[in-house]
């Protein structure tokens, strides 16, 4: 008994293939616009090569999958919390550095931003604050 002998398998397989890629949108955690959030913060603090897997792809676009330091709610698939603590090497002889916080404003339901050890001093003027509660040393 052949798929030939059963054009009805055929429904039943187009049905089921259907049914399968719906459901992996479904469960697609992240955010288009906080992905690409995340991407534009990645040159900023993958100096340690931390970020490495922060990379968009077929089978890695959810980034609340990318790493602990991406965590997102359940329900809304927002990204909550970011742990990007001690991921430049942050030395004296580095410097400090001026945060551009408006590279956070797309993130509309984070809770929790971890920045420390990171040598950040402060903010760009005008470039909006940082959410709260923050972690900068
Ligand atoms: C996730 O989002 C829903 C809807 O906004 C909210 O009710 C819930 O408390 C959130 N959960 C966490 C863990 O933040
Ligand atoms: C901060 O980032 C925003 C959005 O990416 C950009 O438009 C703005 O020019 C940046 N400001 C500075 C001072 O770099």
């Amino acid at each position: 008994m052949g798929l030939k002998q059963q054009p009805w398998m055929w429904v039943f397989v187009v049905v089921l293939i259907i049914i399968v890629s719906l459901e992996s949108r479904w469960s697609e955690g992240c955010l288009e616009q906080e992905r690409f959030a995340l991407l534009q913060l990645k040159p900023f603090f993958n100096s340690l090569h931390y970020l490495n897997n922060w990379v968009e792809g077929d089978l890695n676009s959810d980034c609340c999958q990318w790493d602990w330091r991406v965590e997102c709610n359940d329900t809304t698939g927002k990204v909550i919390s970011l742990d990007l603590s001690d991921t430049r090497g942050w030395n004296s002889e580095m410097g400090e550095w001026y945060l551009n916080a408006s590279l956070f404003s797309p993130f509309q339901q984070l809770q929790w931003l971890d920045l420390g050890y990171n040598g950040i001093a402060g903010c760009v003027e005008n470039e909006g604050l940082l959410p709260l509660p923050l972690i900068l040393v």
